[in-house]
């Protein structure tokens, strides 16, 4: 990221909590070194984005799916590009509120779920109640997305949930109607004016794009052999529950959590509640990257980075499971590293380190059709 303004990049790339990303700079490490400009590269597994945000950076296209709809909407606001009368009209919806909520309280009509209560005091529900009704009045579009984001990333906060990865309820003292207006706030005037700077920078939107799809069905939406490379990161098994993490953000916008949570590969859920063996995961990933080989063009590079995990007890090398999984596929290795999670040094998720699990990257090559057989 040399000679770009690394700060403005990463406030950017972490505008809004996500697990398990990426760094961006080794996002865009791998597409300098695979890609040239104009390349399409393509990210199954895209959650926050930075596969996408890398791309445009260094002017590749790109395109990515994800089944969460949280990704999507972080993603899309990574490749937002507003005009001057857009900004405009950010800073006058967020001044009009800022200004006006109070009166704005007295007409709402308070949003509802099952278990809402539970997890958000009334203060709280009124608030963002009010706020939805208001990201509702504007156009259809770019405008929307940047308040659904800022919405999205306070939800949180102003929740009774203990953090980001604690699900559980506790009682937060300073929750008030004034305290979650003034949470959306001052979150909004700070993501618009680091978005403003963002904004400058000349970089490729229009044509990348995030999808919500499950990427086991991600032939249908590009041509077969159309993808230069293919840079991601899938779930790290039994590590995660996506859309647990996210679930009251997907509530609070509207989308429904069920269809995420059995569209999700690698979860907790699969893999500690449901207790299922290895051999899910592994033909999951092999349904998916089979879709992603129809995609890629001959001689096409994949790069995989993926940690450790453990399943009914049992460590599951990622390393050895992947090879395995994909020898149908005939790819050729062409590169492999990896990063110890109990290391000093710098690993992808901080969170996730412990002793004996690795963190690998591993690069392959497509074969011709006529190698392949
Ligand atoms: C390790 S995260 C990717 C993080 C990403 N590299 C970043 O920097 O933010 C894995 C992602 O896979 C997504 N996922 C899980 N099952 C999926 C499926 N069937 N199709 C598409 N995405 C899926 C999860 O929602 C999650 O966002």
């Amino acid at each position: 990221m040399t000679d770009f303004d690394q700060d403005l990049l990463r406030k950017i790339d972490r505008i809004h909590p996500y697990p398990a990303k990426f760094p961006l700079d080794t996002a865009m490490a791998y597409i300098e070194k695979y890609t040239r400009e104009n390349d399409l590269v393509f990210d199954p597994f895209l959650g926050s984005g930075t596969t996408l945000l890398a791309a445009s950076i260094l002017h590749r296209r790109g395109f990515g799916t994800d089944v969460n709809p949280i990704a999507i909407l972080i993603s899309e606001f990574k490749l937002l590009a507003l005009d001057e009368g857009e900004l405009c009209a950010l800073n006058d919806f967020i001044s009009d509120f800022a200004e006006n909520y109070r009166n704005y309280l007295s007409d709402t009509n308070l949003y509802s779920y099952a278990s809402i209560g539970h997890w958000f005091c009334n203060d709280s529900i009124l608030v963002l109640s009010c706020i939805k009704e208001r990201i509702a009045l504007l156009p259809d579009g770019k405008q929307r997305t940047f308040c659904n984001l800022v919405l999205s990333s306070v939800i949180n906060i102003v929740s009774n949930q203990e953090s980001d990865t604690r699900y559980a309820a506790i009682e937060k003292k300073e929750l008030s109607i004034r305290y979650v207006a003034e949470t959306f706030i001052k979150k909004f005037r700070h993501i618009l004016s680091v978005f403003i700077q963002f904004n400058r920078l000349d970089r490729c939107t229009g044509k990348n794009k995030p999808l919500l799809c499950d990427a086991k069905e991600c032939v249908k939406i590009s041509a077969p052999k159309s993808i230069d490379f293919i840079l991601t990161s899938p779930p790290y098994p039994n590590s995660y529950d996506y859309y647990l993490y996210h679930k009251h953000r997907m509530l609070w916008l509207g989308y429904d959590v069920n269809s995420v949570m059995a569209a999700e590969i690698g979860s907790r859920r699969e893999f500690s509640s449901l207790r299922l063996p290895k051999e899910k995961f592994n033909s999951d990933l092999l349904q998916v990257f089979e879709a992603c080989n129809t995609l890629l063009k001959e001689h096409g590079k994949i790069a995989i980075i993926m940690g450790d995990g453990k399943i009914r007890g049992e460590k599951y090398d990622a390393k050895e499971n992947l090879e395995k999984t994909l020898e149908p596929l005939h790819w050729r290795p062409i590169e492999y590293s990896y990063t110890n999670l109990d290391d000093t040094s710098r690993s992808f998720q901080q969170s996730y380190r412990t002793k004996e699990k690795r963190e690998h990257v591993l690069v392959f090559e497509k074969e011709s059709d006529d190698e392949a057989i």
